[in-house]
């Protein structure tokens, strides 16, 4: 019984720590992690980004150079974890780069006997500093994207309005039940957000209603539109809450941000939580997919 008490103070005081995870490339998984990074840093939450892809978008996008030191050297144990923390242009904002390294990493981690955990390992350090851990994934669920879901609280998965995302859906719903049982128990859906939504095409909103009565409560209420905005604002090297704060674009990321807050808040106690009896996969206090 103790154990298990120390174990929930223990959750809720290490903060929460996102993957962003999508094996498609170009929905929206950095766009995403940088600029509900910043609006949660406005929020008064103090954020780590961290920059788990090698092509170093996250971090070219937040300004961030020179690349290195960054999680290559961290993972590799060369460099101490103070010495890889970014500040950003952003209070509360920091961000640990990548670089091109980290496709080495990929490589020399697949002959490790602890592969899979060598990124929770070296975030330790992070978990009693910051309120949220955001790590953004490559577009795989290769070794890389197995290491931020085995470093992770929950799952969050930007999917855009398409027929194809919907069968990239399952697939990566179903890795999601193998992390569970496998390298990460804990591990819950954080949610489902779509991104470059654009409500001219019927294709687009058929997607969100047959996602939306699928997955119901996974779904977050927030739907961020396609906004030319969000795509300039990393060529500046910054978030769109600097960018251009009133754009469509920038409303909508602030709005996903306090839903993501509402949603990370402690979990009900058990006996109150409201699952939907009828959805063929439900999701628990944590976000964890259970099968109906
Ligand atoms: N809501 C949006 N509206 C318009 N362009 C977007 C939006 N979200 C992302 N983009 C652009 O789409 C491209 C892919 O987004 P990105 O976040 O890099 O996807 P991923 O990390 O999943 O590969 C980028 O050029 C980005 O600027
Ligand atoms: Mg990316």
């Amino acid at each position: 019984m103790l154990t298990f008490f120390l174990r929930i103070v223990y959750i809720v005081s290490m903060g929460k720590t996102y993957v962003f995870v999508n094996q498609k490339g170009g929905v929206g998984k950095t766009t995403s992690a940088i600029n509900i990074g910043a609006y949660l840093a406005e929020a008064g939450k103090s954020v780590l980004l961290v920059d788990f892809d090698a092509q170093a978008n996250l971090s070219s996008g937040m300004g961030i150079k020179p690349l290195k030191p960054g999680v290559y050297e961290l993972l590799a144990g060369t460099v101490p974890f103070d010495k890889v923390i970014r500040k950003s242009a952003v209070q509360g904002l920091d961000v640990i780069p990548a670089s091109i390294d980290l496709s080495g990493a990929a490589v020399e981690l697949i002959e490790q006997k602890e592969r899979d955990f060598f990124l929770k390992k070296a975030l330790v350090p992070a978990r009693n500093r910051y309120d949220f851990i955001l790590i953004d994934c490559p577009p795989s669920l290769g070794v890389l994207t197995l290491n931020g879901m085995a470093a992770a609280n929950a799952v969050l998965i930007p999917m855009q309005c398409e027929y194809f995302a919907m069968e990239g859906l399952s697939l990566l719903l179903k890795t999601i039940k193998r992390i569970q049982k496998s390298l990460n128990p804990q591990l819950g859906i954080g949610g489902i957000f779509f991104t470059m939504y654009d409500p001219r095409t019927k294709l687009a909103q058929d997607v969100v209603k047959q996602v939306s009565a699928y997955f119901k409560s996974a779904v977050f209420t927030t739907i961020i539109p396609r906004n030319v905005r969000l795509s300039e604002a990393p060529s500046y090297g910054m978030p769109v809450s600097l960018y251009d704060p009133q754009c469509s674009g920038a409303r909508a990321y602030r709005s996903l941000s306090l839903e993501l807050i509402r949603r990370s808040s402690p979990p009900a106690p058990v006996g109150e939580s409201a699952a939907p009896a009828s959805a063929a996969a439900s999701t628990n206090s944590n976000g964890g997919l259970h099968d109906a």
